[in-house]
This record gives C-alpha cells, structure tokens and sequence, in this order.
C-alpha cells in the first residue's frame, strides 16, 4: 500500500538503514548504488520496514566514503543522478516505505567550492570565515580529531584550519550566517523531491566556542567516536539548539517530514535537550551499542534511554557502519548470534522508533578484513593501530554461494566478501523458517499489527539473577531475557515468538521471548 499521510509515523516506525555503497550495485562496479537500492526494494516492502535511512549519496571524493560532501545538492555519479534519486523515493513510497537521507551540517568536504576558494582566498578573507581559520605558528589549541591526531590542519600559507574529523572535512563556522542559509536551501531541495525525513551527522557538533579553549588532557585521551565526555569543549556547545530549530522550522512545513539526530553527548539530560518540542524528532543514543550481554546492563540502557525521552519518543538501534555489528560484540560464533537475535527482541518489544542496520537481519557479522582492503579513514589516521570500520561495511549479500553473492555482477566488490558467506545470503534465510531473517520479519509484523505492542510505558517484573521481563502497560506484551547460564522459567502467557525454542518450556540461556 502507498504511503499514506500520517504525521506521528516516526513515533514506532522501524527504520532501515542503507548504507549506499554496501546494499547493492547495479552497474557492476562492485560499489552499491541508488538504482540498487530500488531493484531491492520489494526485499525491503517483504521485510516490513516503515522507511529507510540512505547514508551519503552525495558528490564526494569519499575521503570518508560520502561524509565529506562537496556538493550537499547533488547525487555522486558513483550512486547515480537525481532522475535516479527520484524514482527510488517514487517507487519506495508506492510500495509504503517513507525515504529519509543523511544531512552532514557540521563539515563539508575540503574539494566543496566554498572550502576550495577559502584555500585560495587566502588568510583574512571572507571566504575563509565560512570555515575555522586560525594564523600561527602553532595550532590554536589541543583539539583531537576524533579520527586520531590533532584536529588542526596547516595550509602553505600558515593558517590553520579545524577538522574534527579527517583533514579532508573542514568544520563549517556556524556563526556565519552564509552556512545556516545554505543548509536551510538543502533541506528543501531534498524536501521539495519528496524526503521524508532526515538523519543529522553529528548533530551536538556544529557550534563551537568562539574562544576555541584547550580540552582537559584526560578527556583527549578518551575521546573517539561515539565516545561522549561531559566537558569537551568540541561538542554539545548551546549554539548547536538554534541550528535544530533552524531545521525544525523548515521541516514544520513539510507534513509527516521528520530528524533524527545521532548525538553521543554525556548524560540523560543534556540528551533531552535536543528532543524538545522546537527540536529533533528522535535521537539515536548508543546506550543499547554499548551494554554488553548482561541483563542488568540492558536494563539500565533501557531504562537511561526511556528518561532521556520521557517527553519525546525513545529511539533504538543496536548496529550501524561505525561500530562493530552486535552479533560480533555478543561472542564469538553461534553464542554471538543467539545473543544477537534475543536482543533482537528485546529492542523491537520496546516502544518508540527503531533502527535496523543492513544485513543485521541476516545475522551478519563484523569480519576482520585483510590490512590490503582497509580503506577507513579512522584505520589511516590511528597510525593503523585501530581496524576502523570496514569490518561492518562488507556488502550485503543476496543470493549464490560465493562472493558477490548477488550484490554486483563483479567479485572485485569495494570490500572483499567473505568465502563463508552462502548460509547467510537473503536467497538461503528466506523460506526458513528457523532464520534470522525470519525472526526478523515476524518482530516487525508482529509489532506493526498485535494490539500488545500498544502504549508507550514499559514496567518491570521481578525475575532471576541474570534475567529481566518487561510488560508493555498499554497493550500487554510480555518480553523476558535470560542472559544467565542456566534455563529459567517464563512468565506465563501464550508464546508470541521466541529468539529460540523453549526446553520444556523454559527459557533457555542466551534467548529472549515475547509473552500475551
Ligand atoms: C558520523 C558518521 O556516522 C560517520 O560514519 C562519519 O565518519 C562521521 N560522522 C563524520 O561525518
């Protein structure tokens, strides 16, 4: 069914997200691309999800594979053209599935014509205010990029210029009115063809204190991404607020539009802030990212993450292309996967908006690549120390029993496919019935159509050492996790789906079930 008008959709959508180069490729050159996106989209309608994510699609060198954007209005010809755009956004919401895309307010790409007439502008020059621009002899001050090394770059000339993240990403200067325009002109570009929402890149990144103060050494050492400290003089400055209600204005007058934020700021209530009426729709949090396996650490994240939105709507997400997949975090082997696919749901019991990562339905793992394939700009810039985050980008694979599995017609895809990947194609999971593939689709189902998922709140039960149940207040479904060696037994209640069977009835380690 086409989408239909509905101005709270966001509230329990499950959103997927694509990430563009990975999901699939339609002409062959091993990198995925928007035409790919919609030969799969009746995959996607299967699947049940409500809207998709699109990561970067724009022009860009891809020094940090799309994040560097040089022209935010514009589609990289290595993803196809905007006539290609419009009819993914055309046949995707035919088939009821809304399309948001990634909005990168905080940088741009150093090849983005503002940033290469800054560099030719010279110092002093207007051009050079749109971005941060320092003379000196030394860097202004000890910022870290959150790629590694400092967050300064020096031109010939001897200014220097702030990338917080790689040197190809100079930070936009938000105090010039120039940039705010700008954005605003995004934003209805896409808006105008049909968006739907958008996701914001580092969103408590844009504004930065004039006076660009030193950060407490301890904070450089523990800094990195999605690593949130409570004094850092790089993020979550009160300047950021204005710039999301600069967007939230825009997207006011575009119905059911909406934006989610993905902010790692320290704490429930500065997290709150960005939530408020004026404000983002949703914000991701990497609460649920980084508890373990553990029922109290889940609990907490839960709970941390339902009072950060007590006044806004909760949003999950346990994956996406910068960290390591969940099913990898959980253990190694089948013990990472049956934890996975507990987990799996435990975050679609819960109320609020949710977020899937491609091939997380498929049960994929992080995979350690070859040194020689590594491209992430993270894995250069830590000096090689870390591995970066290929490892959860590997293509996505659809079908056959070897690499490319279906994803290009080349075997030279832009991260090699791993041999062992044929169990896990969309092809070999989708009639069985024990898949994670289908467990997948039979959460979302279940959560779109059963009148238990109704309501907001969530209460807690009493439960074993190692376990936790929850009960949706308003319609009643029951979730229980058992992350304790031994099996325990269930709440009582009919059965609804369960992560793995019961054993005599009970549930047995490492699994989750839902309970009417
Ligand atoms: C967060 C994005 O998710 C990540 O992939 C990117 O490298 C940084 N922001 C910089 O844009």
């Amino acid at each position: 069914m086409p989408v239909q008008a509905d101005g709270q959709w966001w509230q329990h959508a499950v959103f997927y997200q694509v990430y563009v180069r990975s999901f699939a490729d339609s002409d062959g050159d091993g990198i995925g691309d928007l035409d790919g996106i919609r030969s799969r989209l009746g995959y996607l309608e299967l699947l049940g999800v409500d809207a998709l994510w699109l990561t970067p699609f724009f022009t860009s060198p891809m020094a940090d594979h799309g994040y560097d954007v040089a022209d935010p209005r514009d589609v990289d010809p290595v993803f196809g053209d905007l006539a290609k755009f419009d009819l993914l956004v055309a046949e995707a919401h035919e088939r009821g599935i809304r399309v948001t895309i990634d909005l990168v307010p905080n940088h741009t790409s150093d090849q983005h014509p503002w940033f290469v007439a800054a560099v030719e502008a010279g110092p002093g020059s207007p051009e050079r205010d749109r971005y941060w621009f320092r003379p000196g002899a030394y860097p202004p001050n000890n910022w870290t990029s959150i790629f590694g090394g400092p967050a300064w770059s020096q031109l010939p000339d001897g200014d220097w210029y702030l990338h917080l993240f790689a040197p190809e990403q100079p930070d936009l200067n938000w105090a010039n009115p120039e940039v705010a325009a700008d954005l605003e002109r995004t934003l209805r570009f896409w808006l105008d063809r049909g968006v739907d929402g958008f996701r914001i890149d580092v969103a408590h990144g844009m504004a930065k204190p004039e006076s660009l103060p030193d950060m407490d050494p301890s904070v450089r050492e523990g800094s990195g991404l999605l690593h949130d400290n409570a004094v850092d003089p790089r993020f979550d400055n009160d300047g950021v607020h204005e710039v999301h209600r600069m967007i939230r204005k825009v997207l006011d007058g575009y119905p059911d539009t909406m934006a989610v934020g993905e902010i790692w700021v320290k704490g429930d209530d500065r997290f709150a802030r960005y939530l408020r009426p004026d404000e983002l729709h949703l914000g991701f949090n990497f609460r649920l990212v980084d508890a373990d396996f553990d029922a109290d650490a889940v609990r907490l994240a839960i709970e941390s993450s339902m009072h950060a939105a007590a006044d806004s709507t909760p949003t999950w997400t346990l994956s996406n292309h910068d960290v390591v997949r969940h099913v990898t975090r959980y253990g190694d082997g089948d013990l990472g996967l049956r934890r996975a696919r507990a987990m799996t749901l435990v975050e679609f019991a819960l109320p609020g908006a949710l977020y899937i990562y491609n091939g997380e339905e498929l049960g994929l793992p992080t995979v350690e690549l070859p040194e020689w394939a590594l491209q992430d700009p993270m894995w250069k810039r830590s000096g090689h120390t870390k591995r970066g985050r290929d490892g959860s980008r590997i293509p996505v694979p659809w079908e056959g029993t070897e690499p490319p599995y279906g994803f290009s017609t080349t075997a030279n895809t832009w991260l090699p496919m791993p041999l062992e990947w044929a169990p896990l194609t969309v092809e070999a999971q989708l009639e069985d019935e024990d898949s994670t593939l289908s467990l997948y689709r039979h959460a979302i189902e279940l959560r779109k159509t059963h009148p238990a998922f109704a309501g907001t709140e969530v209460e807690w039960y009493g439960a074993p050492a190692g376990c936790f149940a929850f009960r949706r207040r308003g319609g009643g479904l029951i979730c229980a996790l058992n992350t304790s060696p031994a099996p325990v037994p269930v709440p009582p209640g009919e059965v609804l789906l369960a992560s793995e069977p019961l054993v005599d009835g009970q549930l047995p380690p490492d699994a989750a079930v839902w309970l009417v």
